[in-house]
């Protein structure tokens, strides 16, 4: 008899229970033989030694010189670390370690793919398209943990790929590959290798309809790192995102676009959001939002139409859908627009997220540049928090979001006052403090 495992967060139970006790899920046990846990990897040197004798891991970092893959894990790879990539199918996982393999062989040798989804000549089809010649990149297709270490033995590679977690399996254990103790005792020996070995390792993982890394929690507390890939698949544009960072920050954003040849970094992701943003248009502002730590110009877009049907649509893409409902609210009342028989639609172009407050001037200039067919200033950027008297609240990092929005050659901003002091002052660039939503409508003309 086996025990039953929660497949959400790991809970052990001995007999099934329709409900997760711990985190409520239902459902979700499910049975498996339990054979003796190789428990939690060591890490090497089981000695204790002075703090001060210890020399700092800084230096046992590699660049991949994928820019944006080597920002997020805060500056390169670290030796010996394990990292967890997840994302929904489809998305470019095993397109973009592909990439970071084929990096990693020219900086360190050889380099170890598992592939445990593809056969060799698919991941060989794939690797024609991506331009990949590395004669140090090898690639494996194999399923079976016990093959794969015999490999990694034999050919000794300095960094090692797996393509996925939830594909491989540990032969001693009898459940199927991807149940709970599968995925948990492969991961523990994938951690050990890394840290007995010194090379970094790669981990491929699903994601569950939920939007996690299927399998259990604690499989997440086992790496040093945890990545998420996401984007929406019918556009091109992909964000990396470090959720956790053993090594590093995990404010730290990449941006990548999806091209026929594979994943390539987004240089300057503001030229890249505006590529398409029409000018003299009504319902179009552009505002500075930050993605990790970097200022990205996005373009705002609002159609109000008179609803046909009793109650109003609201509709949200890319922004906060209650912060909007907000806003709408603070128009209709410090502002005195009618827009409760209107439906109202608000989109980020481009596909991006931004869910700071930092925008909120933005969407309501749009919303009532829109709704008055009033058009905005297409050399004016626009930034500011909206409260709910009507007041424009400053923002954080403006000389940043300044410099950003000078670059990509607008002419001025509409800020909030607050912010205006201690501002550089380049006499060219006009910025133009406003302290309510009124205030900020009239200067644009929009009132
Ligand atoms: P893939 O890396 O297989 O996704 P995952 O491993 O996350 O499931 O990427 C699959 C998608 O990417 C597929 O729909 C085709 C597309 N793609 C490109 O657009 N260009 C490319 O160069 C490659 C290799 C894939
Ligand atoms: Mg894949």
């Amino acid at each position: 008899m086996g025990k039953h495992y929660c497949k959400v967060c790991g809970y052990e139970s001995l007999r099934w229970l329709g409900k997760c006790p711990t985190c409520g899920e239902w459902n979700s046990l499910i049975e498996e033989v339990e054979l003796p846990s190789f428990g939690f990897p060591s890490l090497p040197s089981s000695h204790p030694v002075p703090l001060q004798e210890i020399s700092s891991s800084e230096k046992d970092r590699v660049l991949t010189k994928i820019g944006e893959f080597d920002r997020v894990l805060g500056g390169g790879v670290v030796l010996g670390s394990i990292i967890l990539i997840g994302g929904d199918p489809g998305i470019g996982k095993s397109t973009l370690l592909l990439q970071v393999g084929d990096a990693l062989s020219k900086s360190l040798g050889k380099v170890l793919y598992v592939s445990g989804e593809e056969s060799a000549p698919q991941v060989k089809l794939r690797a024609d398209r991506l331009g990949i010649e590395s004669p140090c990149f090898y690639i494996l297709p194999e399923t079976n943990m016990q093959y794969i270490i015999s490999t990694i033995e034999e050919i000794e590679p300095h960094a090692l790929i797996i393509d996925s977690i939830q594909t491989i399996y540990m032969p001693k254990i009898l459940s199927s590959p991807g149940s709970v103790s599968q995925v948990r005792e492969c991961t523990a020996k994938l951690v050990s290798l890394a840290k007995g070995k010194g090379i970094p390792i790669f981990i491929i993982g699903h994601v569950t309809k939920e939007g996690a890394i299927a399998g259990p929690k604690i499989l997440e507390h086992m790496v040093d790192t945890v990545l998420y890939l996401e984007g929406e698949k019918y556009t091109s544009f992909r964000l990396l995102r470090a959720v956790k960072n053993r090594f590093g920050e995990t404010r730290e954003i990449g941006i990548f676009e999806m091209r026929d040849f594979g994943l390539e970094e987004v240089l300057n992701p503001s030229s890249f959001f505006l590529r398409e943003c029409p000018t003299n248009v009504s319902g179009s502002v552009v505002t500075a939002s930050l993605q990790g730590t970097r200022p990205v110009l996005v373009e705002i877009q609002v159609l109000v139409t008179e609803t046909r049907f009793g109650i109003p649509k609201r509709e949200t893409v890319g922004v906060d859908y209650n912060r909007v409902n907000l806003l709408i609210a603070v128009l209709e009342k410090r502002v005195g627009l009618h827009l409760s028989s209107c439906d109202l639609f608000v989109n980020v172009a481009g596909g991006v997220r931004v869910l700071e407050p930092d925008i909120d001037l933005a969407i309501t200039v749009a919303i009532s540049s829109n709704f008055k067919d009033k058009i905005v200033d297409g050399d004016l950027a626009i930034l500011g928090e909206v409260g709910l008297l009507g007041e424009v609240r400053s923002v954080s990092y403006i000389d940043k979001r300044i410099r950003e929005i000078e670059k990509l050659g607008f002419r001025g901003c509409v800020i909030p006052k607050n912010n205006l002091e201690g501002l550089n002052s380049n006499k060219s660039f006009k910025k133009i403090g406003v302290s309510t939503v009124k205030e900020a409508l009239e200067s644009l003309s929009i009132l």
